[in-house]
This record gives C-alpha cells, structure tokens and sequence, in this order.
C-alpha cells in the first residue's frame, strides 16, 4: 500500500487564512487535559458534548483524561449567517440521560454570544448533576452577549468565523486539521 498521507490538503474555503495550526490546536488540548484531570483527580466524569461542532475536539480532549468517562449527546443549532439569534436557537437533550448527582462537563467548540451554553447549562442544572462545568476550545469573549465564562478555555480568539476542527460553515470544513477564519463578509 502506498503512503498517501504526505499528498493530504484539504480545501480550504475562498479567502479563508489559517488562525491556529494543528500543534497549537494539540498544545491547547493537552493543556485542558491537565487541568480538567487536576479538577477531577479519579472521580467518574459525565462528559456532555455538544454536536456536531465539539465533536473532533472531544475525540482528542478525552483521550487526555484517566478518570472513568461516560459520554453523552446533546445537539445544539443556532441558525446563523453571520449572527446569532437567540429566538433561533434549537437543543436536542433526548440522548442525555440521567446526570443526577453526576460529575458533569459540558464540551463544546467555541463560546460567541453565549447564548447557547447559558441555555444548555440552564437546562442541565435542573436535572440535578452533582456538580456541572463547562470547556470550550475557543473563546470569542468580545461577542458576548450574556454573562457566562467557561470553566476551562482552550484559547481566547478576536472575532472572527472560524471552520476547522470540527467547526463548519454551511455544513462544510470540519474535518480541516486546523482553524482557520473566514474572511469578514461585505458591510
Ligand atoms: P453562541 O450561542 O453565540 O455562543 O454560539 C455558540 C455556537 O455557535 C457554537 O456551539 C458553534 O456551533 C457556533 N459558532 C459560533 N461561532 C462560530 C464560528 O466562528 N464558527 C463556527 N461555528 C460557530
Ligand atoms: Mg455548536
């Protein structure tokens, strides 16, 4: 079998630059890891991702933690151009189960408005968990909208629309192994 893997470029999208590279996206992750392992020491972890954006970002972030890890879904939408509007957004907590009592760590990709974990996290607080926090890979602090920081932040960023990582655009560029930004669109 022939090695192909030195031929992988993803496309791109037009105009887009790349913000973050691979090692400094691994770097950021193992940092997380250490500190959530910190946090927790031994105890089990409930580990709820947001899809579809926290996906490639919590492969690799559990993959840091030694403690027992239960996983569990919830699907977030926020049907967005360029903006996000709260009367939009959509959660999907069907696939939870549950988190009575339990230790649990909300993962999503990236903090904008906030809008989006202050709504989650209000719904999982009334199911009880024993303790509940929040990482995010990335945090856009300017676009705040709500008074919400995460527990853990990978690393802060200006605002910009990003893809890769996990992260898309109309559905696109999440399997990029790196973050890149979008070029701003026309006033
Ligand atoms: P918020 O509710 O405004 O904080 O937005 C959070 C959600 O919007 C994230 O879970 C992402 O799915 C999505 N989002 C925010 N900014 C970006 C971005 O730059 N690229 C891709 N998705 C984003
Ligand atoms: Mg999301």
């Amino acid at each position: 079998m022939t090695d192909k893997k030195a031929c992988l470029a993803p496309a791109l999208p037009p105009g887009a630059r790349r913000l973050l590279g691979a090692e400094d996206i691994r770097c950021a992750v193992n940092t997380l890891g250490l500190a959530i392992r910190d946090c927790y020491g031994q105890r089990e972890l409930t580990v709820v991702v947001v899809l579809k954006g926290a996906l490639v970002f919590t492969s690799d972030l559990i993959r840091q933690l030694d403690m027992p890890v239960r996983l569990r879904t919830v699907t977030a939408r926020s049907y967005r151009g360029c903006a996000t509007s709260p009367e939009e957004l959509e959660l999907n907590l069907s696939e939870l189960g549950d988190l009575r009592d339990r230790d649990v760590l909300v993962i999503d990709d990236v903090l904008d408005t906030g809008r989006t974990m202050l709504a989650l996290t209000t719904q999982l607080r009334t199911r009880s968990p024993g303790s509940l926090r929040t990482v995010v890979l990335l945090d856009k602090k300017s676009r705040r909208e709500v008074a919400l920081e995460a527990d853990f932040v990978g690393m802060p960023i200006d605002d910009h629309f990003v893809v890769g990582y996990g992260l898309d655009h109309d559905g696109l560029y999440r399997n990029l192994p790196f973050i890149a930004a979008l070029p701003n669109p026309e006033p």
